[in-house]
């Protein structure tokens, strides 16, 4: 075993190891240049202490090399592309979609099946939810994965995978896979070999033979899925401890041990070469674990994101990193650039338009936008409005204290709120994860549902549009829900299935409505109408823009229930405005002086004459094209 030194004295054995497993092609070779120094220097600070850091180094480029070699010519062809063109994400054109391979078209040849549908709706981006092998039963929705290899026998196979992201490309749809690197299932080989004290593998997990460690950990760790289990470790049937963050039959994995990185680094090259273009990278806040601290986004989680960034670009250079990290609004961020991912959920902004619906009051939302919303060169959002997830309230506690606002006591209102404990509620929500120790919980529901559509509220419709509204308008890369746009609705009877009712996200993740599909020609329905308006916004987005990219800049009205923005362009800008209450506002002609007379509202295809102001109704909003005097 030999450890790291410098870059210039390990260089020929990571070459070495790359030539000893095929032939180091030109192309590689170059990338290799670039990366190896990066690469080396993260391997030095995560791995310098370890005997087996060269040689772990040196396995895993090799890996990258072996991957390159065998890489499909249709996917080098798209890197080239991705290459020349790296903004590809920032267009006005992207449109994410996001759905269970399962219960949104049975398997994969149902998906494939979509695909015409999927380019009527726009979509230039499609994650698919977990769909590897997995325990049968409860598993987190596929986030318990057994084998990154094969997909789950129920979905299909590789082989159709493989051809699904083909005929996406060529519909011009990107596929989206999350790579679940912070744990595997219980079940994945790994773990049985781990905990039969196979030595190769008993320091891939974090295996502890009594509770000394455990309480240790846990007086600085926080309870993630306290419904499941108390703190961060379970039980082994021989006794000892295991950490699990999420559900007990998810492991995590010991990235202190580089061997844990090599071994996932060759899985996440496996994937890219199945023709994934973006890796929803789950859970990175969580991948670094030390005594004394929350093991919550520590600089080594960054270290390691950065390290498979850097041997991805060797081996897939057309790919991005999207990151999951539902965290305070700092830490987001910190997971953002072009090094580590390309491109991250945008949480603040999707709880805060929750936020501002249920308060009618857009200030805290508004001040998000303000001083939240830049992101470095070359990366982007992907903003949404609810995802196969709760709704965690993650503002930070400091932004609502300058508005007056004690978080505490809001996150309780909001939970309140949306699980339709506040009276006069228009949210139809379910609870998840209450925790009676911290008083924290969160909340579940569709997009519809929590809108108030349920409900029969008579701004359900509205808000539904508005909040895509402001999803669509931002920046970056909006993602829907797939079933949204149709207006799904709760399906409550995960409650009666032994499997799922511990779960309260199944309420949320429905089979795909076929009967709300049938009516979204239909304008006498209310699928037939949010479907109508959501599809408007969608085509005026492609045609603007304006809408590309992420520059924004903020637009103050005297106005509580108002939102404002604009995002650039020339020689128009593209004004965005948004009233999150229930009572019209009339916006004062002076507050348009720095704009020529006439607007456009690409929307509703109107002009206005911004002489007489603006009538905006409630939960109403325009995107009005305007020329800056
Ligand atoms: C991510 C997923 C969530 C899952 C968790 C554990 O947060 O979005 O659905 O439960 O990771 O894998």
């Amino acid at each position: 075993m030999t450890a790291l030194t410098t870059p210039d004295a390990d260089r020929p054995a990571a070459l070495e190891a790359c030539e000893a497993i095929g032939r180091t092609d030109d192309g590689f070779l170059a990338r290799f240049d670039a990366q190896f120094p990066r690469l080396h220097a993260l391997f030095a600070r995560l791995y310098g202490q370890r005997a087996d850091g060269l040689e772990q180094l040196a396995a895993t480029v090799a890996a990258a090399s072996a991957s390159w070699n065998a890489r499909p010519l249709d996917l080098k062809v798209r890197d080239a592309q991705r290459e020349a063109d790296q903004d590809w994400f920032q267009s006005e054109r992207m449109l994410g979609g996001v759905c269970y391979v399962d219960r949104y078209a049975g398997n994969l040849a149902g998906i494939r099946d979509q695909i015409p549908y999927f380019r009527e709706l726009g979509l230039t981006y499609l994650h698919l939810m977990p769909l590897f092998d997995a325990p049968a039963g409860d598993n987190d929705g596929g986030y318990a994965v057994s084998s990154y290899r094969r997909v789950n026998p129920s979905l299909g196979t590789m082989q159709q995978l493989t051809e699904l992201a083909a005929d996406l490309r060529l519909a011009g749809i990107s596929l989206v896979l999350d790579f679940i690197f912070n744990h595997t299932s219980n079940e994945h080989e790994w773990a049985q070999k781990a905990v039969a004290g196979d030595p190769e593998f008993s320091d891939f997990y974090l295996i502890f033979p009594d509770r000394e460690m455990p309480d240790a950990y846990e007086r600085t760790t926080r309870e993630i899925f306290p419904d499941d289990h108390r703190g961060s470790f379970v039980q082994l049937e021989d006794g000892r401890w295991i950490w699990s963050t999420f559900y007990r039959y998810q492991w995590d994995l010991n990235y202190a041990n580089p061997a844990v990185f090599r071994a996932m680094a060759g899985e996440m090259l496996f994937l890219a070469n199945q023709g994934v273009e973006v890796l929803r990278m789950d859970a990175v806040a969580f991948i670094w674990k030390r005594l004394g601290t929350s093991c919550e986004s520590l600089p080594e989680a960054h270290l390691l994101l950065q390290a498979f960034n850097a041997v991805l670009a060797m081996a897939a250079p057309g790919m991005v990193f999207k990151s999951e990290a539902i965290v305070h609004p700092d830490e987001v961020v910190s997971y953002v650039s072009p090094d580590e991912c390309e491109l991250s959920y945008n949480p603040l902004q999707m709880a805060l338009t929750w936020e501002a619906l249920a308060t009618r009051d857009g200030r805290l939302l508004q001040q998000a936008i303000d001083r939240r919303h830049d992101l470095p060169a070359g990366t982007a959002w992907v903003n949404y409005v609810r995802s196969h997830d709760d709704i965690g309230w993650t503002f930070a506690d400091e932004d609502a204290a300058e508005l007056g606002i004690d978080g505490y006591a809001h996150r309780q209102f909001l939970n309140r709120f949306y699980t339709g404990r506040h009276e006069g509620s228009f949210a139809r929500g379910v609870a998840f994860q209450e925790n009676p120790a911290t008083g924290d919980a969160r909340v579940t529901g569709t997009t519809a549902s929590l809108a108030g559509v349920e409900s029969g509220d008579i701004g359900g419709e509205d808000r539904v549009v508005l909040a895509h509204a402001l999803a669509l308008s931002t920046g970056g890369i909006p993602l829907l829900y797939l079933g949204d746009e149709v207006a799904q609705l709760n399906d409550y009877t995960y409650a009666d299935d032994p499997v799922r009712r511990g779960d309260s996200r199944w309420v949320h993740r429905g089979n795909r409505p076929r009967d709300a599909y049938a009516r979204r020609g239909d304008d006498t329905t209310t699928a037939g109408r949010i479907f109508r308006r959501l599809t408007k916004l969608i085509s005026v987005r492609q045609q603007s823009p304006e809408l590309a990219g992420n520059t924004l800049m903020p637009f103050h009205t005297p106005h509580a229930a108002v939102i404002g923005y604009q995002r650039p362009g020339a020689p128009s800008r593209l004004l965005v405005l948004a009233n999150v209450g229930d009572a019209e506002v009339a916006i004062d002609p002076l507050t348009f002086s720095g704009f020529e007379r006439i607007g456009f509202d690409l929307v509703h295809d109107t002009a206005h004459d911004l002489d007489e102001g603006l009538i905006l109704p409630p939960h109403g909003f325009v995107w009005l094209r305007v020329t800056p005097v």
